[in-house]
Formats: C-alpha cells, structure tokens, sequence
C-alpha cells in the first residue's frame, strides 16, 4: 500500500474572537483561509495546479463561513480554476477530519497531492438554534437532550472528581508552556502572518495568551457555565444541570468549574497541510516530514460529549498495533481542562509527554482549524526533540473523537 506523506503545514496566527476587538476579526475567513493556502505554496514552493483536492473542516457553514469555503477561499486565493475544494463538517474536528480524508484519497491510490485545512472565524459567530446541537429537531432531542459544551465539560470534572484547583491548575500550564515556546520561536516555523487588504499587516502573532497567569489570577475567576447550567430555555422543562443529574443519577449536582482562564479561547484563524503520495513527492523533489500513521474516530455519550478522544486514540493505537508507550508526544486539544486531565487519567499520559507547548486554553481553538494547526505544533516539536511519533486527539460535538498517528519519516 502507499502511503500518505506530510510534506508540511502553515497556520495563520489565532486573533481573537470578539468583533472589532480581535485582529482577523475584520478580515473575511475566505481571505484568512487564502493566505494560509498562498502561505504554504509559498513555503513548499508546490504547483496548486496539482493540487486534487484542498479538503476543508468548518464548523459554522453559515453566514460568512456559509457554502464551499474550501473551493471558494481556493479561489480567492488566485489558485487555477482546476484545483477544487470540498467543505466538511464533523464540529470541533473538522481540520483533524480534513486531514484524514486527505490522506484516505492518497492511501487510496485516487490521488497524489491533496491538502487538508480548517477554517473559523469565531467573531462572526453563526446564527444560533433555539436549542443548541441539535438543531431544532425536537425528536432527536427527546433522545439526546443536548446541552452546552462548558456544561458537560463541568459534568467530566465532577463525575471524575476534578476540583476547581485541578483544572486551574492545568490551566496555569497551558498558559506558561505556551509563553515559554512563544519566548523560544516553537511557533515560528508554521506561522504565516495575515494582512489587510490594503497590505497592511493585521497579525503575525498569536493574540489571545496571557503571560504570567497564576493559580491565584484565575482563583478570582467565576464560573462560566453556572447560571447557563441552571437556566431553563423557553418551551423545556429542565435546565442543563437537570439533565445531567438525572442522566448521571450519581452526582449530587453539576460542580462548575471551567472559566475563561481554563477553558479554550474564542479565536479566528485557518491552517492547511500538504499530503503527498510517496511517487509523487520523489518526482516532484519535495521532501515529506513525516507520513499519516493511523487515523480513528469514535462516538460516546453525547450529552456529556466531550470523552471521545480517548476512545478514539485507543481505536487508534490498537489499529496501527502501538502502545500508548510507543508514542513520543500526545497533542490532546484542550477544548476545557477537564478533556485533557480525563484522557491523562484514562490512557496514563504524563505531563511531559502531553500539550508540552501549551493549547487551546492558552492559545485558543479556532474550531475547523484547529486540528491541522494541532498536527503541525507536534510535528514542529518532535523536529525540535528529535523524537518520532505524535498522536493527536480532538473532542467534538455530538460527542465524537478525532485521532490521528503521526511519525516522522
Ligand atoms: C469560557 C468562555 C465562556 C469565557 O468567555 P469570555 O468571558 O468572553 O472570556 P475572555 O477571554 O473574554 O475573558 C473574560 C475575562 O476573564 C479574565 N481572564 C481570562 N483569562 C484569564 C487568565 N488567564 N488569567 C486571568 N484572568 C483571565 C479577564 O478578566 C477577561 O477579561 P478581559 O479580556 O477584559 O481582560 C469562553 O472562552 C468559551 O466559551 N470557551 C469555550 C469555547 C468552546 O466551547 N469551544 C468549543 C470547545 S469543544
């Protein structure tokens, strides 16, 4: 069988997501996604002309975001008319999934050059359901009466027993790693800054950190998704934190714990990788960095929603016949704290194997871009380490999981 070759990433910088405040924010995420794509042809100095495919994750697929943004951010990046762009949907691990299907059309042998990319642009916020994830079906939520995702990230933290301290305490993590690698350039390597239309530059680096967090800065922090939790929305009968007391009978109540200083940022940006197959990248004289060992999703609970990753990394190693010791660095998105310390606990990851540049708390979660950006940040530090496999994992909505192993070639 062939194989499916990272040849290499970019990713715009993460701005944050509030209107007017945030430096992409401003900026159309079709002309966000553009540079990212003209960013990376720059970098590998390919033919888009070649490109089969640019496979695009996007989680909002409406208003600005709405229709093709693969094909049409491909356009408006002055690509050929011949290079198509397809748009997919699988909520926070849309990017990740982007990836996968671009290394499945290689694997395959229907393609050659593909690229995998993700785009958000979470300042421009779709227009909201009445009822969240299921979209007004009033039948599938007697089913799945789906609830906030901060909530069930409270939810993981009280039925495992994550106090407050705990996941502030992940939190300050996420935030020192990232200053420290932002410090010693980690981030360099697959950074393209994002300009205006007038030329002007707009960003160049990541916006949303806040160096010098302590335990006691976020101590002070109230509780998000506590007064979400006990609100009960017009036409139902129970508030969030119903739902979840009577689904997980256990629990006394839902203990809220996730704030803005240990749950992902709200950030825009958008990021693509270059897959090749093995003929293709010899002919062509590009030099791959790693190949796509294994990818695997999996679906759990999707209420509680967000304890996937685990399982889907199980899926995963167990599929490329690995350990959880085999692997070198684990980049698990820090959707909220409690996601990462509950796949830590499942898998028995340490600390220094995982997140080890600071995530999504720190550095934000541009939704259908983030898992690209999370393949390049490992892949960029195994390079620096000298070490070989990363595995990477995303919790999505609807409670699913993304993985995908990676070893460098
Ligand atoms: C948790 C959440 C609701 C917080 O939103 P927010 O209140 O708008 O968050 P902000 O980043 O603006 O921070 C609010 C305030 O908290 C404080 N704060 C945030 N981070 C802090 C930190 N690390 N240290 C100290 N204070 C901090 C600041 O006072 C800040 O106000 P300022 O920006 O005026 O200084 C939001 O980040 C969120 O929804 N995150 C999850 C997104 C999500 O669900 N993604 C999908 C996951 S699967």
């Amino acid at each position: 069988m062939t194989e499916a070759l990272i040849i290499d990433g970019v990713r715009s910088p993460r701005g944050r997501g509030k209107k007017e405040v945030g430096a992409l924010s401003t900026i159309h995420p079709q002309r966000v996604l553009a540079q990212v794509l003209n960013g990376l042809k720059d970098k590998v100095g390919f033919d888009p002309t070649d490109v089969e495919d640019v496979v695009t994750g996007n989680n909002s697929n409406t208003g600005d975001h709405a229709h093709d943004i693969g094909r049409l951010a491909t356009l408006d990046a002055g690509w050929p008319i011949s290079t198509p762009g397809v748009t997919l949907n699988r909520f926070c691990g849309s990017g990740q999934q982007a990836v996968t299907f671009a290394a499945m059309g290689i694997l395959a042998g229907h393609q050659d050059l593909v690229i995998g990319a993700g785009v958000e642009s979470m300042s421009r916020p779709s227009p909201s359901n009445t009822d969240g994830f299921t979209a007004n079906n009033a039948h599938l939520y007697e089913q799945y009466p789906l609830i906030p995702q901060g909530i069930s990230a409270d939810l993981i933290a009280t039925l495992e027993g994550f106090s407050r301290e705990d996941v502030d305490r992940y939190g300050v993590m996420s935030q020192e790693r990232a200053e420290a690698s932002i410090e010693e350039g980690r981030f360099k390597n697959s950074l393209v800054p994002i300009y205006h239309d007038d030329g002007q530059l707009a960003l160049d680096h990541d916006e949303h950190p806040r160096p010098g967090t302590t335990l006691e800065s976020l101590a002070g922090l109230n509780p998000s998704f506590e007064k979400m939790g006990a609100w009960v929305p017009e036409g139902r009968t129970r508030s969030a934190d119903q739902i979840c007391k009577d689904l997980y009978p256990q629990i006394d109540k839902v203990i809220h714990v996730h704030h803005a200083g240990n749950s992902s940022g709200v950030v825009d940006g958008a990021s693509a990788i270059l897959l090749a197959s093995p003929d293709y990248a010899s002919a062509h004289g590009l030099k791959p960095r790693a190949r796509i060992v294994m990818t695997a999703t999996a679906g759990t609970e999707p209420v509680i929603m967000l304890t996937a990753p685990g399982p889907a990394a199980e899926i995963c190693l167990r599929k490329a016949g690995m350990k959880v010791d085999d692997i070198d660095l684990f980049e698990i998105n820090e959707a909220f704290a409690s996601v990462v310390l509950k796949f830590q606990k499942d898998l028995g990851v340490p600390d220094e194997k995982i997140n080890v540049c600071g995530g999504a708390i720190a550095l934000g979660h541009p939704i259908g871009a983030t898992g690209p950006m999370l393949i390049q940040t490992v892949l960029d530090e195994l390079e620096r380490q000298d070490k070989s496999t990363a595995l990477i994992a995303m919790c999505t909505g609807g409670g699913m999981g993304t993985a995908t192993i990676i070893e460098r070639v």
